[in-house]
């Protein structure tokens, strides 16, 4: 997501002067264009494609090991400082997953976009964590490379590309062949298996849908709204159309498929937010069928042991789904590495405080259990547990 300083500079002083608990921006682009719902997206089924056999995880060089320690962040603007690094190392996490918005690209021009994935690389805290610590990714928007964007992003394939060398994707490898950066992993070795799960959000996203204010701007309505002291809306809603899908259908059977592998640990490693409810921002709550269509397929797969992991927001939180679910669904939000948001959206489904300061993620693996346990961490720069929920894998199981 994108703040534009002049709205943000607006919108923050109308949220000081009225305490409204969600003003602000995310989006540059409110444009016009509202009710652009759905798009040419295949429609949802109801069951994994006849075809889809799960292959063999996405090869990682790092896949024997046990994973004990994952760290995880997103939203790090790579013109700024990113003091946060020197915590993530001292964490010494196992792995690094890094969850989208890893540069702000926000460009068509591919020689733009190497350069900030350039300037990333550069970083000392970041080139020290390349050479200590194995690395998986996904993208959102920024790196993808507009804010906001879905399918229609028109350098879409060669943005791919440049993820994909960026990011080390060996040669020849399924990943290269799919529409979108989707991979899946399973470290660690039978009992002791971590999958790791990137969806793509953007590749094949349908238009978001937004509010239909007819030919008011929503910089206008929300000026509005602010001035009367009133909440103010993120530009967005939630859609139910049933071809409205961020994933598009080959992602759908990849996911199922990889459901299906066996794995003690799951985390379903999300660029946006997979269980807050709050549809005005981007969010699988704004794809309805999706949000719906992920639930049914962990419980139809049996996939015990899953959390969710994301990034995008510039605060972190934890939320938790607990009706209609399979088993409590729990998503560990870190944002960001060097990103943050000055208010804080409303959210049902939070559980605890917000941490509105640089941050990442960590989940630990007690394996020392017959069952292993997850402490489910949010970090600040100093490396201080700020927000913290222990879950037991035990409690995350499909009924019979
Ligand atoms: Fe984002």
């Amino acid at each position: 997501m994108k703040k534009p300083d002049q709205r943000r500079r607006f919108l923050q002083a109308s949220a000081a002067l009225f305490g409204a608990a969600a003003l602000g921006s995310r989006s540059a682009r409110a444009e016009a264009a509202a009710g652009a719902a759905g798009g040419a997206a295949t429609p949802v089924t109801a069951g994994p494609p006849a075809a889809v056999r799960p292959g063999p995880p996405d090869p990682h060089p790092a896949s024997s090991h046990t994973l004990t320690r994952i760290a995880f962040g997103s939203c790090a603007k790579e013109d700024k400082d990113q003091p946060i690094w020197d915590a993530v190392l001292d964490a010494r996490p196992d792995l690094f997953v890094f969850l989208g918005d890893n540069v702000y690209g926000d460009t068509t021009d591919m020689a733009v976009l190497r350069a900030k994935y350039a300037q990333l690389a550069a970083k000392p805290g970041f080139r020290r964590l390349r050479e200590a610590t194995p690395i998986v990714a996904t993208w959102d928007d920024h790196d993808y490379g507009a804010n906001d964007a879905g399918a229609e992003y028109p350098q879409k394939e060669a943005s791919r590309r440049v993820f994909l060398e960026f990011w080390g994707e060996p040669a020849g490898t399924p990943r290269w062949g799919r529409d979108g950066v989707y991979a899946g992993y399973v470290f660690g070795p039978e009992g002791r298996r971590v999958q790791i799960l990137l969806p793509d959000l953007r590749y094949n996203r349908a238009p978001i849908l937004k509010l239909d204010l007819g030919s008011r701007s929503y910089e206008d309505w929300a000026k509005q709204l602010a001035d009367a002291g009133r909440f103010v809306p993120g530009p967005y809603v939630r859609n139910p159309a049933r071809d409205a899908t961020m994933l598009g259908e080959p992602q759908w059977a990849w996911l199922e498929a990889e459901l299906a592998r066996p794995a003690e640990v799951r985390i379903l490693a999300s660029s946006l937010q997979v269980l807050a409810d709050l549809p005005g921002w981007e969010a699988w709550i704004n794809y309805a069928r999706d949000h719906q269509r992920l639930v049914e397929t962990i419980r139809r797969h049996r996939a015990n042991g899953l959390v969710c992991i994301s990034g995008d927001t510039h605060y972190g939180e934890l939320s938790k789904l607990d009706v209609n679910v399979p088993y409590p669904l729990w998503d560990l939000t870190s944002s960001g590495l060097t990103e943050v948001w000055p208010v804080v959206p409303p959210n049902a489904n939070r559980v605890g405080e917000v941490l509105r300061e640089a941050n990442f993620g960590l989940i630990e693996i007690d394996w020392t259990r017959p069952r292993p346990g997850l402490s489910l961490q949010v970090r600040d720069v100093n490396g201080e547990v700020r927000l913290e929920r222990r879950v037991r894998t035990e409690d995350l199981v499909v009924p019979a």
